[in-house]
C-alpha cells in the first residue's frame, strides 16, 4: 500500500494540527517508504513566506513531532517537492498562483494531476476555499485523475450547521471525494476493536443485553485546553469529543457485523446503530457537565478553565461532559451506554469497558465486595494499549474468598511491530482513495441528532457547568448521574 504520485495541499499550515500532526505524518510516511518520490506538499497560509521558509517550518515540525528518526536522504527527497503559496482565502490571485504551482509540480514531479486539499482551517472558511478551488478548476474530476478534499472536525456546531457545511462541500466535490477525518478511527487500537469482535467466536455470544449490564466509554485527558481557547470556548467537551470520537467508539462497539470491511458495508452498520441510539428522556438526570478549577494536579498548581488565556470570565463552556444513551434494538435494549470525556482529569486514558451482569447465584460466603461476580471486558485504546478481562478468582488460603483479578493483553508484550500514528494512516488512505475509515455525512448527521437535544437543553438552562478540581475525576453531578442507575464510574 504505497501512495501514487500526488500533491497534498494543506490550508492552515500555521495551525497547531498542521505542526503537531500533519507535517510530521507526511514525513513519517515518506520515511516508511509509503510516499512515492514524486510526492509534493504545498502549504497555503497568510504569511509572507518563500518556499524555503515553509520548508524550514516543516523541518522544525518534523524534528519536534515525527515518530520516526530523522534521515537526511528522506528529507532531501521531500524538500524538493515542498512549495508555499501566500494568500488569503478570498484572494483570487493567490488561488491562481496555487493552481500554477500545482501545474508546475504535476510536470516536475510527475504527480499526474492527482491532488488532495486538506482544509485544516475553521469551518467558516470552507465556503471560500471550496469555491475558489471550483472557480480555478482545481476541483475538476475529469480525465482519470483524482481531486479529493479532506475536512476536519468540528463538522458543524449542530445538526443544521452540519447540513449547511455538507451542502457547501458537496456542491463542489462529489461525496466519494470528501474525506472527513475522525482521527480516532485511525488509531490502531480502535481498529483492533473490530478484530476482537469479528475475528473471534468467543465474544459474540455474550456481546448483548443477555450478558452485558452497562457500557462505559471514557476519553479522559490530563491536559487542559493549552493554547486552543479560540477553538474550544463556545464548543466544549460534548461537541469536541462526544459528537465524533465517542459516538464512533460506541458505533464500533455496538454495531452488527458488516459483511466485509468495504466502506459501504461498514458505514451501513455504523449508521444503523447510530440511528437506533437515543438521548436520555430525562436530560437533567442522565447527563452531566463540568468545568475544571485551579488545583494541584500532576505535581504542580494548574489554573482553572476561567483563568486560561483567552477565556472570557463569563464563559459557560464545559470541559467535562457525560451522557447516557440507549440503543433501541434487540441486541442492546435495556443496556445503558455511558459516555464521558474531560480535560484536566486525573489521568490520560481512553477505554471502552463492558460491564457484565452478575452471576444469577453466588454460592460464596464473602459478600463484602460489591464487585463480586461483576466481570468486565475493557478495551484500552490508549495509553496502555491492550485488553483486560476482569473476573473473580479464589484468594489463596483456607477460605473460599473471591477477589477480582485482571487477565491482560498488552500490545507491547505481544507485538514488536510499531504502529503508524493515526494521521499517517488516514493521510495515506486519502492518497490511496481508501474510504472505510472516514465517516460519511450521514453518520455526522446522526451523531448530531443524538447530541442536539442535549446541547439545546443545556443551553436553555443557561446554567454554568459544575466545578471540579483539576486532577480529579470530574464533577459530582457525574457521579450522581451514575448513582441514579445504581452504577459507578470506573477509575481506570
Ligand atoms: C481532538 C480534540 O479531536 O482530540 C482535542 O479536539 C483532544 O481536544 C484530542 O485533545 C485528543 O486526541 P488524542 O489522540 O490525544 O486522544
Amino acid at each position: 500500500r504505497i501512495a501514487g504520485p500526488s500533491v497534498l495541499v494543506i490550508f492552515g499550515v500555521t495551525g497547531d494540527l498542521a505542526t503537531k500532526k500533519l507535517m510530521p505524518a507526511v514525513y513519517d510516511l515518506a520515511n516508511r517508504g509509503l510516499l512515492p518520490p514524486g510526492f509534493a506538499l504545498v502549504g497555503f497560509a497568510r504569511r509572507d513566506w518563500a518556499d524555503q521558509d515553509f520548508a524550514e517550518i516543516v523541518h522544525d515540525a518534523v524534528q519536534k513531532h515525527a515518530r520516526t528518526p530523522f534521515r537526511e536522504e528522506v528529507w532531501q527527497q521531500l524538500i524538493d517537492g515542498i512549495r508555499f503559496v501566500p494568500g488569503d482565502f478570498d484572494d483570487d490571485a493567490a488561488f491562481a498562483q496555487l493552481k500554477q504551482t500545482i501545474i508546475e509540480l504535476d510536470e516536475s514531479r510527475g504527480t499526474g494531476g492527482n491532488h488532495a486539499f486538506y482544509l485544516s482551517i475553521p469551518p467558516r472558511f470552507f465556503e471560500n476555499v471550496v469555491d475558489q478551488l471550483r472557480r480555478h478548476g482545481m476541483a475538476d474530476q475529469d480525465g482519470g485523475r483524482w481531486r479529493r478534499v479532506i475536512i476536519e472536525k468540528p463538522f458543524g456546531h449542530d445538526l443544521e450547521s452540519a447540513r449547511d457545511l455538507n451542502r457547501i462541500v458537496s456542491s463542489v466535490f462529489p461525496s466519494s471525494s470528501v474525506f472527513r477525518i475522525d482521527h480516532y478511527l485511525g488509531k490502531e487500537t480502535v481498529q483492533n476493536m473490530l478484530a476482537l469482535r469479528f475475528a473471534n467466536q468467543m465474544f459474540d455470544p455474550i456481546w448483548n443485553n443477555n450478558y452485558i449490564d452497562q457500557v462505559q466509554i471514557t476519553m479522559a485527558e490530563d491536559i487542559g485546553i493549552g493554547g486552543r481557547a479560540g477553538y474550544y470556548d463556545g464548543i466544549g467537551a460534548a461537541r469536541d469529543v462526544i459528537q465524533n470520537h465517542l459516538l464512533q467508539l460506541l458505533a464500533l462497539t455496538a454495531m452488527e457485523e458488516p459483511t466485509s470491511f468495504d466502506a459501504r458495508q461498514l458505514r451501513t452498520e455504523k449508521q444503523k446503530v447510530l440511528a437506533a441510539t437515543r438521548p436520555p428522556a430525562d436530560i437533567d438526570a442522565h447527563t452531566a457537565r463540568g468545568r475544571y478549577t485551579r488545583a494541584w494536579a500532576g505535581g504542580r498548581n494548574v489554573r482553572g478553565y476561567l483563568e486560561e488565556e483567552g477565556i472570557s470570565p463569563d464563559s459557560i463552556t464545559e470541559t467535562y461532559a457525560a451522557i447516557r444513551v440507549d440503543i433501541d434494538n434487540r441486541r442492546w435494549a435495556g443496556v445503558p451506554f455511558y459516555l464521558r470525556t474531560g480535560k484536566r482529569l486525573a489521568r490520560r486514558t481512553t477505554e471502552v469497558a463492558l460491564g457484565f451482569k452478575r452471576a444469577p447465584h453466588l454460592p460464596f460466603d464473602n459478600t463484602d465486595t460489591e464487585e463480586l461476580g461483576a466481570n468486565a471486558l475493557v478495551m484500552r485504546i490508549q495509553p496502555d494499549e491492550g485488553i483486560t478481562l476482569r473476573f473473580g478468582a479464589k484468594v489463596p488460603g483456607t477460605q473460599m474468598e473471591i477477589r477480582q483479578v485482571n487477565m491482560d493483553f498488552a500490545y507491547g508484550g505481544s507485538f514488536t511491530e510499531s504502529s503508524p500514528e493515526a494521521y499517517e494512516r488516514l493521510i495515506l488512505d486519502v492518497l490511496l482513495g481508501d474510504p472505510p475509515l472516514f465517516p460519511q455525512h450521514e453518520e455526522v448527521e446522526l451523531s448530531w441528532q443524538i447530541l442536539d437535544p442535549i446541547l439545546q437543553h443545556w443551553e436553555n438552562s443557561g446554567m454554568p457547568p459544575q466545578d471540579y478540581a483539576a486532577g480529579s475525576w470530574g464533577p459530582m453531578v457525574a457521579d450522581e448521574m451514575m448513582a441514579r442507575d445504581g452504577h459507578v464510574w470506573r477509575r481506570p
